[in-house]
C-alpha cells in the first residue's frame, strides 16, 4: 500500500506533520513598485500617467499583494500581527520616488482596509500573484476607484504611515544614495560603456533585429545601438506589455523575450562594482537582520509583548532586489533573469515553539529558529545552509530552511567587511 501513496500527497503529509509547532516570528519584505509607464515616453503609445509613473494596474498589483500578505501573515498566522494596523508592529520605508510611495500606500490599503475582512481571491489568482506572473481579473479595481473618488486617500493624511527621506541621507538604508560612495559609483555607470563590455555583443546579437523592427529604427540607429538603447527599448516594451493597451510592436520569440527581460536585470547588476554592491546591500539588510535578532530574543524570553516590531517593508525598485539576490547568491540564482513590477523578496523567520519550551539555555534556543527566503514565490537556498545537521534530507528538500545561525554565516561570508559607514562617506573617484 505504502508505495501507492503518490509522492505529492506524501510530501504534503510530511509538510502538515512537520508544521504543527512552527510559528512565524518576523517578516522582512523587499518589494518593487507596481507596473509603471516607461521611463522614456514614446509617441506610439500614450499612457494615462506621466513617464515613470505608477499606472492604475500597477497600483492594483500592489493592492492585491497587500491582500495576499494579509492572508499569509494575518489570517493564516493568528497571533502574529493584530487584525488592524498596529503602528509599532509594522514599519514601512520607501524610496522617495512617487511610484514607490503610491505603491506602498496601495499595498497597505490591501492589507489593512477594513471593508471586507476575509480575502476573497480565488486560488488561481493567489498562485499567479505568488509567482509574480500576473494580476487577477479586475473586480477590486472598481473598489479602488470608489475609494479614490470618495476622498483622495492616497494623497491625504493616512493612518498607515510610509516613511521616506526627501534628500539623500546616510540613514536612508533603501536608496543607494544612502551610501554616497555606492550612489556615486552607480550614477557613474549609467551611459558608461566600460560597465557593459563583454555583454554588448551577446545581447545585440539577440536583440538588434527585433528592436529595429519593433521601433522601426533607421539604419543608423540600428547600427549604433548600444547598451543604453537596449535598456530603453526593453523598458518601453515591458511597460507597454504590462499596460496592454498599446498595439503590439513585435511578436518576440520566447528566446528574444528572455533577453528583452535579461537586459534590464543585467543592467542593474552590472551597474554596481563588487564593493559598492556589498556596501549597498549590507546597509540595506542591516536593520532587518538586527530586528530579527531582537525578535529572537523576545521569543526566547517568552514573547510577552505583542506590540513589538515584526513586519518590516522596504518598498523600492528592481535595483534593490537584483543586487540583494546577487549578493546572497542563492543556488537558484541562475534562474533569475528578471525582476518584474511588483516583485517580492521575503525573509521570513520561523521558530519551533516546542523546541523553545524544551530548551534550557539561551544559546541552544538559537537553534529553534530558521529562515525561509522567498523570491517571487520561489524559495531560495544557500550553500552555507546545505550543511544543516538537525534536519533530515527530506525536510531540507521541502522547506529549503536555513537555520538562522547558518543564514548569518552566509551573510557574513558575502557582505561588506569593515567600517561600512566610513566607506560610504567617501567620494567615489571614477
Ligand atoms: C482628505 O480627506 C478628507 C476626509 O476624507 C477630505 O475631506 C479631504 O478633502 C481630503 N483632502 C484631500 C487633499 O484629498
Ligand atoms: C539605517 O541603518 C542604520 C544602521 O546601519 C540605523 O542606525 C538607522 O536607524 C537606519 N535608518 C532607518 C531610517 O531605519
Ligand atoms: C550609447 O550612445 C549614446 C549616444 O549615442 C551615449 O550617450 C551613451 O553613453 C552610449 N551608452 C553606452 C553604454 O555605450
Ligand atoms: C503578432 O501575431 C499575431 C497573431 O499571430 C498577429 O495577429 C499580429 O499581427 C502580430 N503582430 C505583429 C506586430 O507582428
Ligand atoms: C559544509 O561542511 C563541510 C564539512 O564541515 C565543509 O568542509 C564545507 O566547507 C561546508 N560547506 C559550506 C558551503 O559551508
Amino acid at each position: 500500500m505504502r508505495q501507492q501513496i503518490p509522492l505529492i500527497i506524501y510530501l504534503s503529509l510530511l509538510l502538515f506533520v512537520t508544521q504543527q509547532a512552527e510559528k512565524l516570528g518576523f517578516v522582512f519584505e523587499l518589494v518593487r513598485h507596481g507596473a509603471r509607464a516607461p521611463l522614456v515616453s514614446s509617441p506610439q503609445c500614450q499612457f494615462q500617467v506621466g513617464d515613470g509613473m505608477l499606472t492604475a494596474s500597477g497600483m492594483r498589483q500592489r493592492y492585491f499583494l497587500g491582500k495576499l500578505n494579509r492572508e499569509k501573515y494575518i489570517e493564516n498566522q493568528p497571533g502574529f500581527l493584530n487584525e488592524q494596523f498596529y503602528y509599532s508592529q509594522i514599519q514601512v520605508q520607501s524610496t522617495n520616488v512617487f511610484r514607490v510611495i503610491q505603491s506602498s500606500y496601495a499595498e497597505l490599503l490591501g492589507t489593512f482596509s477594513t471593508q471586507n475582512k476575509k480575502t476573497q481571491l480565488p486560488s488561481s489568482s493567489v498562485e499567479s500573484l505568488k509567482v509574480g506572473k500576473g494580476m487577477p481579473k479586475i473586480k477590486i479595481r472598481n473598489k479602488i476607484e470608489n475609494i479614490l473618488k470618495e476622498s483622495d486617500v492616497l494623497d491625504n493624511i493616512t493612518l498607515l504611515p510610509v516613511y521616506n527621506f526627501l534628500k539623500p541621507n546616510l540613514k536612508d538604508n533603501i536608496t543607494e544614495t544612502g551610501c554616497p560612495y555606492a550612489g556615486q559609483q552607480y550614477n557613474s555607470a549609467w551611459y558608461n560603456p566600460a560597465y557593459y563590455e563583454g555583454y554588448n555583443e551577446m545581447l545585440l546579437a539577440q536583440l538588434r533585429q527585433p528592436y529595429t523592427e519593433a521601433f522601426k529604427l533607421n539604419k543608423f540607429k540600428a547600427r549604433f545601438m548600444n547598451f543604453t538603447d537596449l535598456y530603453e527599448y526593453s523598458d518601453i516594451l515591458l511597460g507597454e506589455e504590462a499596460e496592454n493597451t498599446c498595439p503590439k510592436r513585435f511578436n518576440f520569440s520566447e528566446e528574444q523575450q528572455y533577453y528583452n527581460c535579461y537586459v534590464q536585470y543585467l543592467t542593474l547588476v552590472l551597474d554596481f562594482q563588487d564593493i559598492t554592491r556589498k556596501l549597498f546591500v549590507s546597509k540595506l539588510l542591516e536593520m532587518p537582520i538586527q530586528n530579527i535578532m531582537k525578535r529572537i530574543d523576545e521569543i526566547s524570553n517568552g514573547d510577552k509583548d505583542q506590540s513589538t516590531l515584526r513586519y518590516m517593508i522596504y518598498s523600492g525598485h528592481d535595483v534593490q532586489i537584483a543586487n540583494v539576490l546577487t549578493l546572497l547568491n542563492p543556488i537558484e540564482i541562475g534562474d533569475v533573469y528578471q525582476i518584474p513590477y511588483g516583485s517580492t523578496f521575503y525573509i521570513e523567520l520561523y521558530y519551533d515553539d516546542d523546541c523553545i519550551k524544551n530548551t534550557k539555555t539561551e544559546n541552544d534556543k538559537q537553534n529553534c529558529f530558521w529562515v525561509q527566503v522567498i523570491f517571487n514565490g520561489k524559495q531560495l537556498s544557500f550553500d552555507t545552509c546545505q550543511n544543516e545537521s538537525k534536519l533530515s534530507k527530506d525536510e531540507l528538500f521541502i522547506h529549503k530552511r536555513c537555520s538562522f545561525n547558518n543564514f548569518l554565516s552566509h551573510l557574513d561570508k558575502n557582505q561588506y567587511k569593515g567600517d561600512m559607514i566610513e566607506q560610504c562617506k567617501k567620494d567615489f573617484i571614477n
